[in-house]
């Protein structure tokens, strides 16, 4: 039997690349998924690219009874990947209580049901945002953790906070905290990819929307900040890269490999791209143009920041391979599919 392992939110976009990962390594998956930001076809597209379909329960991590009857049914999970949240920054400030509840309720059900039913590891999906602008960059997993520009943001503080505590006082089981850059693309089949609901906010959605013509023309957020050409610099990490991450953390933890019980790594690519030099690149990769403007600076962006990926190099064994002409263009080949 494989081992398996829970993957909660895996009808989303990150969770639904990492279940084929952990697939393609021999891993049994069960999805946990209220739909909340996701549709059931998705399974489909999983399905579809590896022949097998997981396990799927429409449940709600929130909902303590429900989570027990999977743990009930399926005693020998031994991992999870948790990737269940609400993430949308801007809704999140209009909805706080919302954000904490899902995202803070969720994973202290999960922390109190993995001693009960011999759970071993816990993979936890938080992001660079927990370094807000930082002082030096790249930026590395000692950078001071900032006060959170959102509560979003601040979810990610306080869940990295609780599972560390949890873990300092004693905790039967491991876990690793992956901080996320900015996760974009698709699967290279366009089986599976990023569903955003209703006008993108995230970049790459919006480009590719703009360049099927849903879209009139894209707004740069402002061209005067302090770098080479004025647009933000992000660290775009290609999905299914981020994805095999998950699937060496797993194995890390399941095979007892790591010296402490929690450990923390930063996944990006190392290195940072501006909006206009991702626009240009996308427009390079695929032939389309992309309309854009020059806009104002939105409210509460960091100016720059991309990773410094030693630890997960060279300590979890990890690296970015895709480069970004391909990403940007399976993120196209998403588009044109989706419509
Ligand atoms: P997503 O919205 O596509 O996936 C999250 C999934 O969780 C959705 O399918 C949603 O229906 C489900 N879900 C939400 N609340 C739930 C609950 N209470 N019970 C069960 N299912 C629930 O988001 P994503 O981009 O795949 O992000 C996955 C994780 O990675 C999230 O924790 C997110 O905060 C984190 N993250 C994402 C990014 C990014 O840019 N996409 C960056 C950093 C961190
Ligand atoms: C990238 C760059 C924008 C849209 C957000 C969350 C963060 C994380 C990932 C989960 C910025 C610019 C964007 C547009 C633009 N999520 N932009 N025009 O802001 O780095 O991070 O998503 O943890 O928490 O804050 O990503 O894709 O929104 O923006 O010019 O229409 O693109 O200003 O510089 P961001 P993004």
């Amino acid at each position: 039997m494989n081992t398996k392992i829970l993957v909660t939110g895996g009808a989303g976009y990150i969770g639904s690349h990492t279940t084929v990962e952990l697939h393609n390594a021999g891993y049994e998956i069960v999805i946990v998924d209220n739909l909340s930001n996701s549709k059931v076809e998705v399974i489909d597209g999983i399905e579809r690219i590896t022949g097998i379909r997981p396990v799927f329960i429409k449940a709600d991590c929130t909902d303590l009874d429900a989570m027990k009857k999977i743990f009930k049914t399926y005693p020998d999970i031994k991992g999870i990947i948790h990737f269940a949240a609400s993430k949308a920054v801007g809704e999140s400030v209009q909805k706080p209580l919302l954000y904490y509840r899902n995202n803070i309720d969720s994973l202290l059900n999960l922390l109190e049901l993995m001693p009960q039913y011999g759970v071993q590891g816990l993979v936890f999906s938080s992001s660079c945002t927990v370094y807000g602008q930082p002082e030096l960059l790249p930026v590395n997993e000692e950078a001071p953790i900032q006060p959170a520009l959102s509560p979003y943001g601040n979810t990610k503080q306080i869940n990295e906070e609780i599972i560390r505590d949890a873990i300092y006082s004693g905790a039967p089981y491991k876990s690793i905290i992956l901080r996320y850059f900015n996760p974009i693309g698709a699967h290279p089949t366009a089986e599976i990819g990023e569903l955003p609901n209703g006008v993108p906010q995230n970049l790459v959605p919006f480009v590719t929307q703009t360049a099927a013509g849903i879209r009139k023309e894209l707004s740069v957020f402002g061209n005067d900040y302090n770098t080479s050409d004025g647009s933000c610099i992000r660290d775009y990490i290609n999905v299914v890269d981020l994805s095999r991450a998950h699937v060496t953390a797993m194995n890390r933890l399941l095979n007892n490999v790591s010296a402490t019980n929690l450990e923390c790594f930063n996944l990006g690519t190392g290195k940072g791209l501006s909006v206009l030099e991702l626009i240009a690149a996308f427009e390079k990769a695929t032939g389309v143009k992309v309309p854009h403007k020059i806009v104002g600076r939105r409210e509460g962006d960091i100016e720059q920041i991309w990773a410094d990926p030693r630890r997960a190099n060279e300590v979890l064994g990890w690296k970015a391979v895709e480069n970004i002409e391909d990403t940007l263009r399976s993120a196209w080949k998403w588009q044109q599919k989706i419509g």
